[in-house]
Order: structure tokens, then C-alpha cells, then sequence
């Protein structure tokens, strides 16, 4: 076997995670609302419980700890800590300073995420992201959590997978508000989601110029099913559709060109798209999974290689880059003990390529509430019993330890 493939110095290790998928008792969002509609959630789960992460986080965090982590990704909830509009709750704004207070003292450099998913049910009623009045919302949370939290908190990460939120709530409708074929309101949520983000990264240079902020995008990839022009076509077609939010009323661009101080990438899969007229229930485009590739249990074809080609896409904007979210829904953990090292052989590779990646978030750390899916998909390194709630690492755990710990992964 050859030398092991060294990561840059001070390169991130962490997991990723979201307030609701997790901490529990979330009562106050559209999440939760949604959740009690009959046939929503797979098997009538609900994150009432999640992983009690709420009350636990001091474990979790020893575990992350012990995986030799140096970072940790996690979101704050919106419902908690503004209830109501333009109200705040003190109680819960000092709960985050315990749990980002005691991530530091573990030695896990925390990026915030400001909107992971869920939002209070006061703004969703008012229309929610679909309503022109959401970023100016969004931007007075976002202040108030920069005036109290802002001396915890380096790196920023504005908003969530702005594409698959839109998509999910408005076209697919297996997320709140549960819209379907709903294309102007994708329009809308993705314009209002970029003028919030904009509206954010000002806010949080205004108090903090140090900070470094930027957005997680989900790079799902679509290569053309045939190498025919019109494959390629339609795969670049709807790559561009996913891929881009409105600028002003016409003009579109990539959400990874937005303004910011990196660049954050999330990816897990991809599909084959080709062009085919029989087809106008989706849109002229079918999607398939990639012949030949593992599916995993969501149902995605996952090739660890195709990292280096999404990250390598970004490397011309010039920006750090950060791998906010990657990992595989498996109850086969020799799958994830697999998946783990290649797939960060690639970003080793495209680090080596020219890609400035600071850091890998890999997700996730505790088994959690996999939203429409509940809690059928286990994406953690980490199991939790259903019943009782005790924490196992899994081998894949002990492996992202070794990882972490020496800062390098084995060659092929
Ligand atoms: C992306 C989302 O940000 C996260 O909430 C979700 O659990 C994972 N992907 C896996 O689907």
C-alpha cells in the first residue's frame, strides 16, 4: 500500500446535522404541523422524540469528540428562538449559547446553519417563503442570533439547500406547504431565498467583518443517459433548472455564485436524464438511476467519484470550499466503512486538482429524523436505540475517527 493521502492542515472534520432532524420536541414550526397530516411521514413517524438531542447534546458532542472531530455543522430553530413574530425567547437563546459554548469547549469549531427546513408556523402562516416579506423576516432573526451568539460563531451558513427546499414544498410536495406542480411559488420561494441570503450575509458582516458566511447548495448531478446531443441536452437542461435561482424578474444564476465567503456543497447522487417527447408528466426529462452504480437505501445511485467532478466544477470561482453535507442511507454499515474513504479519496483528489476544500461535513452523526422518511434511513455513523435512546458508533464511526485522527486517508 502506498503513503497515505494527507489532507491540508487545519482541514475541517466534522458531521452535519439540523435542529429538527435531531434535538426533539420542535412544536412551533410547519415541520411539526405537517408531521400530524395522516400519511405524511413513512410509518406515521414524528419528531417529537428525534434523537432528545435537545437535552443530550453534551454526550453527542463527547462522541464527535471522540471521533477525533474538529467541527461540528448544526442548525439553530427559528420557532424556538422567535415563538412569535418579533418576539424572542431569552431561555432559548441561552440554550444555544450553552450548546455552541459547550462545542467549543470540546474543541468543534461549530458552523451555524440559520435555515435548515423548518420555519415557525407564524411565518408559514403569513405565507411563508413564498411571501415577499419573508427575507426581511428572515434578516431580523438572523440579527438577533449575530447580537447574542455572534462571539460564538465564525463560520455562517445562511440557508439550507434553497433548490431542494423549493422543489420538496412546492413541486414534489413531500415537504410543507405540500404544494404540487406549483412552478410560479418554486420561482418565488428561490427569489426570496436569495434576497434573503444576500439580505444575511450583509446583516452578519455589519456586526461581525470577521465572519465567513456562504450557503449549502445540493449538488445532485444529472449526466446524460446516452452520450447523444439530445441527452446531453436535457441533462444540462434540468441541471439548470436545479441549479440556479432568479435574479430580478428574468435573469438566473447558479446558487453557487451567490455572494459569499465560501463555497458550500452538499452532494450524494446522481441520475441519468435524457430527452424523450412520450414523456410531458416529467417534463419531456425522465430522470433514472445510473446503471451499474449502488443504490442506497433512499433509493440514490451514489458513486464516491463523482465528488471530484462536482467540486472540480467550482473550482474556477476561487473560493474555499466546504463539503457541507455527504454521506449514504445504509442498514449495512460495511457499505458506509466503504463509501466513507473512497469517497474522500475523491475530494483528495480534487483538492489536488486546484479545489481549495477546507472542510468535510459528512452526514451524519446520530441515525435521526430522515423527514418524509422518518426514521427508516440510517445516514448516521452513529446508532441510536429507538427505545431507549443509547448511542452506538458503528465500525464507520471508529473508521471517520482514524481519518480524522491522522489527517489522511488510505490510498486505493
Ligand atoms: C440534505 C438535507 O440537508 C438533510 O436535512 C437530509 O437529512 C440529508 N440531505 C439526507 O437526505
Amino acid at each position: 500500500m502506498g503513503e497515505p493521502l494527507k489532507f491540508p492542515e487545519g482541514f475541517l472534520w466534522g458531521t452535519a446535522s439540523a435542529a429538527h432532524q435531531v434535538e426533539g420536541d420542535n412544536r412551533n414550526n410547519d415541520w411539526w404541523r405537517f408531521e400530524q397530516e395522516p400519511g405524511r411521514i413513512q410509518n406515521g413517524d414524528s419528531s417529537l422524540v428525534a434523537c432528545d438531542h435537545y437535552r443530550r447534546y453534551r454526550e453527542d458532542f463527547r462522541l464527535l469528540r471522540e471521533m477525533h472531530n474538529n467541527a461540528h455543522r448544526l442548525s439553530i430553530e427559528w420557532s424556538r428562538v422567535e415563538p412569535r413574530p418579533g418576539e424572542f425567547d431569552s431561555r432559548q437563546i441561552r440554550h444555544y449559547r450553552d450548546v455552541l459554548g459547550e462545542l467549543r469547549e470540546q474543541g468543534l469549531q461549530p458552523m451555524l446553519t440559520l435555515h435548515h427546513f423548518t420555519s415557525p408556523i407564524w411565518f408559514a402562516e403569513g405565507g411563508g417563503w413564498a411571501s415577499s416579506g419573508a427575507p426581511e423576516a428572515f434578516v431580523r432573526f438572523v440579527r438577533r442570533v449575530v447580537r447574542d451568539l455572534g462571539d460564538l460563531v465564525h463560520l455562517w451558513c445562511t440557508i439550507n439547500e434553497p433548490n431542494i427546499y423549493a422543489f420538496n414544498g412546492w413541486l414534489g410536495g413531500e415537504f410543507p406547504p405540500g404544494r404540487r406542480g406549483d412552478l410560479l411559488g418554486v420561482w418565488r420561494v428561490l427569489a426570496h431565498m436569495r434576497q434573503a441570503h444576500l439580505a444575511a450575509y450583509r446583516a452578519i458582516h455589519e456586526q461581525l467583518p470577521d465572519a465567513r458566511v456562504g450557503l449549502s447548495h445540493h449538488r445532485f448531478l444529472l449526466l446524460p443517459e446516452r452520450n447523444t446531443r439530445r441527452d446531453r441536452w436535457a441533462a444540462r437542461t434540468a441541471e439548470g433548472f436545479m441549479d440556479r435561482w432568479p435574479v430580478g424578474r428574468v435573469r438566473r444564476e447558479r446558487v453557487v455564485e451567490a455572494e459569499a465567503d465560501w463555497i458550500g456543497i452538499a452532494h450524494y447522487w446522481a441520475q441519468n436524464a435524457a430527452l424523450d417527447l412520450r414523456r410531458p408528466g416529467e417534463q419531456f426529462i425522465p430522470r433514472r438511476n445510473v446503471p451499474g452504480v449502488p443504490v442506497t437505501d433512499m433509493g440514490w445511485t451514489s458513486d464516491p467519484a463523482w465528488m471530484r467532478d462536482v467540486l472540480n466544477e467550482v473550482r474556477e470561482l476561487g473560493k474555499p470550499v466546504y463539503v457541507t453535507e455527504n454521506g449514504i442511507s445504509t442498514g449495512d454499515d460495511a457499505v458506509r466503512q466503504a463509501y466513507l474513504p473512497a469517497v474522500l479519496r475523491s475530494v483528495h483528489r480534487a483538492i489536488a486538482d486546484g479545489v481549495d476544500v477546507r472542510g468535510y461535513f459528512h452526514w451524519t452523526a446520530t441515525d435521526n429524523f430522515e423527514w418524509a422518511r422518518g426514521y427508516s434511513q440510517k445516514f448516521g455513523l452513529i446508532a441510536v436505540d429507538r427505545t431507549t435512546l443509547e448511542r452506538e458508533m458503528k465500525p464507520s464511526a471508529m473508521l471517520y475517527a482514524r481519518i480524522a485522527a491522522a489527517n489522511a486517508v488510505e490510498p486505493d
